[in-house]
């Protein structure tokens, strides 16, 4: 199966799929990695993957629209069959995004529906929650809205402030994401427009 990824960021979530590809784990391609951030450390880790790279400026767009369109047209010709997003910090257009539903994910670090947007830890720490983690979904026009298809969970601990929750969550988005790329590019996981189903254990 061949994915495309999309980060604007550190890529710490890129870096664990190209691991587990790297392991023998997830028997995939990546044919591209793209970002809005030209100096993105994501674009970095593809570069030394040997995976071709896209950096698109939203500034050299008219509106958010354009961008998205040109985004995705893009990422098709590619030839990518799915499409990961992995730390992409934009609202994608619904229109633009619509022939990708069903092959398009997201990792956001919440338990969904909690905690959709920003801020996550530090708004789970202020609730007083006991648990927190971080859920795989596939995207929808609803921006972390979308089916969620698995979460991993941790326990909040009297120590924790937002960054060393965002630390101790971290390792195990690691292992979440590859592991849902995989069933879904095997064909064990998919969306048939109600709920996701899966065949088998997740985690
Ligand atoms: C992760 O916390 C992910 O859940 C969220 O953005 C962060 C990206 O981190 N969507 P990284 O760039 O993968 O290190």
């Amino acid at each position: 199966a061949k994915v495309a990824v999309l980060a604007s960021g550190r890529g710490s979530n890129l870096a664990a799929l190209l691991d587990a590809h790297a392991r023998g784990e997830l028997p995939v391609e990546f044919v591209l990695v793209g970002s809005d951030k030209a100096a993105a450390p994501a674009l970095r880790l593809a570069e030394a993957a040997g995976i071709p790279t896209l950096a698109l400026d939203p500034r050299s767009y008219p509106d958010r629209r354009a961008f998205d369109f040109d985004l995705f047209a893009r990422i098709a010709a590619s030839g990518a069959e799915w499409l990961v997003l992995a730390g992409f910090m934009r609202v994608l257009d619904g229109e633009a995004l619509q022939p990708w539903v069903g092959r398009i994910i997201n990792i956001h670090p919440s338990l969904l529906p909690k905690y959709r947007g920003l801020h996550t830890h530090r708004r789970a720490l202020e609730a007083c929650d006991a648990e927190h983690g971080a859920s795989v979904h596939f995207v929808t026009a609803e921006l972390d809205g979308g089916p969620v298809i698995a979460q991993a969970c941790l326990s909040i601990e009297a120590g924790d402030d937002e960054e060393r929750l965002a630390q101790r969550l971290l390792p195990l988005e690691h292992r979440l994401l590859p592991e849902v790329l995989r069933l879904l590019t095997e064909g064990r996981l998919r969306w048939d427009g109600q709920a996701p189903r899966f065949d088998g254990q997740l985690l």
